[in-house]
């Protein structure tokens, strides 16, 4: 007869292995074996697509880097995907069907996360999907990797109302498709001073949210590419869950005696900020404009949609590949090259 603690211990290892937690959500098939294909990535060399890329060939596919040219941003990244055996392809810049068709021969998955402003999202994508379709693509992964934006209702940010319009696209094309959501990269959700001079916090602090290493995202999305369960579906990867104070603590724990000085934007702020910005682009390293980075602020901080706790229409990372061990943001608060960056270390 097992005593409490046995229980205990044998059911705690049953939820670690993902079988406890499945057996409640969705019943899962067990992960499958790697399945080899020949895979392309447009953006080689961007965030996601560099550590989807190198991910990918180390999982032994055959990857299609393509970028725009070899420059002296991006030449030590393609020497890495070069090394790992990765076929480099340069589109010179060019958008249009038949550059993209060219690299999307003998392909079997096109994973599309070019850089793509608002207003080019649906075009730009379109053209991609369109010369996938007519190559014999099977599967496109489009530019996603932010908040759960198959769950959430349109309204709120106008950049991922037009994420969704691809997503509508996408559905009416009948490929397959793959809609990965990462919650926040860890350069961005924890608290560090390589952007800011101040550590900047926003509206409600108690908000729980997802962030990941690039490093995680990328192994993760090249599991889902090859996975047969996750065929015209969502995945969210949430396995590390937080607040802004928590994020605090750890960061103040790591190091004890800097003084850092922290900036907020309560919520009234955040609202105000919305309603006078406009489609200037202020913020440094940014992208988005400044509109779109205060209705991304007002979602994730104050309407708190980066991710949705109780919802079963994505799956969910953790159940999917259970003994992945992910890189914990306590760990790399610790690290004063990520907190303060190179140059101040
Ligand atoms: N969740 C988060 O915290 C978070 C944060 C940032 C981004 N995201 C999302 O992640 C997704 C992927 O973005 P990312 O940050 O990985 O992209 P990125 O690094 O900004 O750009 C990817 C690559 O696109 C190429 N590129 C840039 N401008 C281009 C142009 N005009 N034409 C063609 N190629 C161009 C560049 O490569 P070459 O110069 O080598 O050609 C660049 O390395 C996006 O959907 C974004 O919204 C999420």
């Amino acid at each position: 007869m097992l005593n409490f603690f046995q229980f205990q211990n044998g059911l705690n290892k049953f939820v670690k292995r993902g079988v406890v937690s499945s057996f409640f959500s969705n019943v899962l098939p067990p992960e499958p074996k790697i399945r080899k294909q020949q895979v392309t990535v447009f953006g080689c060399t961007g965030q996601i697509g560099f550590q989807v890329s190198k991910s990918l060939a180390k999982l032994g596919h055959s990857v299609v880097a393509v970028s725009r040219a070899r420059t002296k941003n991006n030449s030590a990244k393609l020497d890495e995907l070069y090394e790992l055996g990765c076929n480099l392809k340069e589109t010179k810049g060019k958008r249009d069907y038949s550059t993209y068709k060219k690299f999307l021969k003998n392909t079997e998955t096109c994973v599309f996360v070019e850089r793509v402003t608002g207003e080019e999202i649906v075009p730009i994508q379109s053209v991609a999907l369109k010369a996938a379709l007519s190559a014999g693509v099977q599967c496109f992964v489009p530019t996603e990797f932010g908040s759960n934006n198959l769950v959430r209702e349109r309204g709120i940010v106008d950049f991922l109302d037009l994420k969704k319009d691809f997503q509508d696209i996408l559905k009416q094309s009948g490929i397959n498709y793959k809609l990965i959501f990462t919650g926040g990269f860890f350069d961005y959700f924890l608290p560090n001073l390589r952007f800011f001079e101040k550590i900047t916090t926003f509206g409600k602090m108690d908000t729980i949210y997802p962030t990941h290493d690039l490093r995680d995202i990328g192994a993760i999305t090249a599991r889902i590419i090859s996975d047969p369960r996750v065929a015209k579906k969502g995945v969210q990867i949430c396995s590390n869950l937080i607040t802004q104070i928590q994020a605090l603590n750890w960061l103040y724990e790591a190091f004890p005696n800097y003084k850092f000085e922290r900036i907020h934007y309560d919520s009234e702020t955040i609202l105000k900020n919305l309603k006078t910005s406009g489609n200037e682009i202020t913020a440094k390293g940014g992208h988005e404009t400044d509109k779109e980075r205060w209705q991304l602020n007002k979602m994730i901080w104050i309407d708190q949609q980066l991710y949705f706790k109780d919802e079963r229409q994505t799956l969910k990372a953790h159940e999917l590949y259970p003994n992945f061990e992910y890189i914990k943001p306590q760990d790399v608060l610790k690290d004063p090259i990520f907190v303060f960056g190179k140059k101040n270390y």
